[in-house]
């Protein structure tokens, strides 16, 4: 994870908007998803970056906490956060963490919603990844949403890097290794904890990088 947490710092100390300064359309989907049904509730998001998606949420009324592993990344976060509510110092909506951890740290059932957005990507471990799944399907309330957008073996990186196995790839140059899915990879994270409720793939990113993703969300079983 030190790769990881030493090349966002890197990243985001150059540029802190390096996903974009606003809002991404998947975060769009998720907030008009969760508003059709209650208005508020209690968002987490894993791998969270500058915030930029959790600033949206919060923005349309929802309680909002998170991790990165990166530090330079949460500072960021919380000072936006801490702009749209006032709050003078800011507060840590966002904690320097492992996702794993962050989770394993929220009370049972206490979330309305889960998000990932480009964080699966990264978790090349499977059993890392099995243990964070489950740590969402025990912090979500019965009925509770998780939003994952993770990218797809369509996406043009499969093809860039070293192949490491199906799916695995190092794309070199100091950046950490990628998993990419495919349909019956992303549909399996469902197991017996959770329902698929809407699963699309199709092209995002900017020209100059254009990326293919699988968009997910999956409803806590009661
Ligand atoms: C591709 S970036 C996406 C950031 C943000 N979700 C966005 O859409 O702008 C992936 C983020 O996940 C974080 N990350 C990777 N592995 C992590 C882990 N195990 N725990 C917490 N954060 C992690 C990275 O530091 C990075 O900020």
């Amino acid at each position: 994870m030190d790769g990881i947490r030493g090349y966002f710092d890197s990243i985001y100390s150059e540029d802190p908007d390096y996903f974009g300064p606003t809002a991404s359309s998947f975060a769009r989907l998720a907030v008009g998803l969760l508003l059709r049904e209650r208005p508020g509730g209690r968002v987490a998001e894993i791998g969270c970056g500058t915030g930029q998606d959790l600033a949206y949420f919060a923005a349309h009324g929802f309680e909002v906490e998170g991790c990165d592993l990166s530090s330079v990344a949460c500072r960021r976060a919380n000072e936006r956060l801490a702009a749209l509510r006032g709050e003078v110092p800011p507060l840590e909506h966002v904690r320097p963490a492992d996702g794993l951890s962050f989770l394993e740290g929220l009370p049972a059932g206490s979330l309305d919603a889960a998000y990932a957005n480009l964080y699966l990507n990264l978790e090349v471990d499977d059993a890392h990844r099995a243990l964070t799944t489950r740590a969402i399907g025990r912090a979500l309330r019965p009925g509770g949403w998780w939003f994952v957008r993770a990218r797809s073996t369509a996406d043009p990186g499969v093809g860039r890097g070293l192949r490491l196995g199906p799916g695995l790839v190092d794309p070199g140059g100091g950046r950490p290794p990628l998993r990419f899915y495919t349909f019956t990879e992303l549909s399996g994270l469902a197991g017996d904890t959770f329902e698929a409720a809407y699963l699309r793939e199709h092209p995002d990113g900017e020209p100059d990088f254009p990326v293919v993703v699988w968009d997910g969300v999956f409803r806590r079983r009661g």
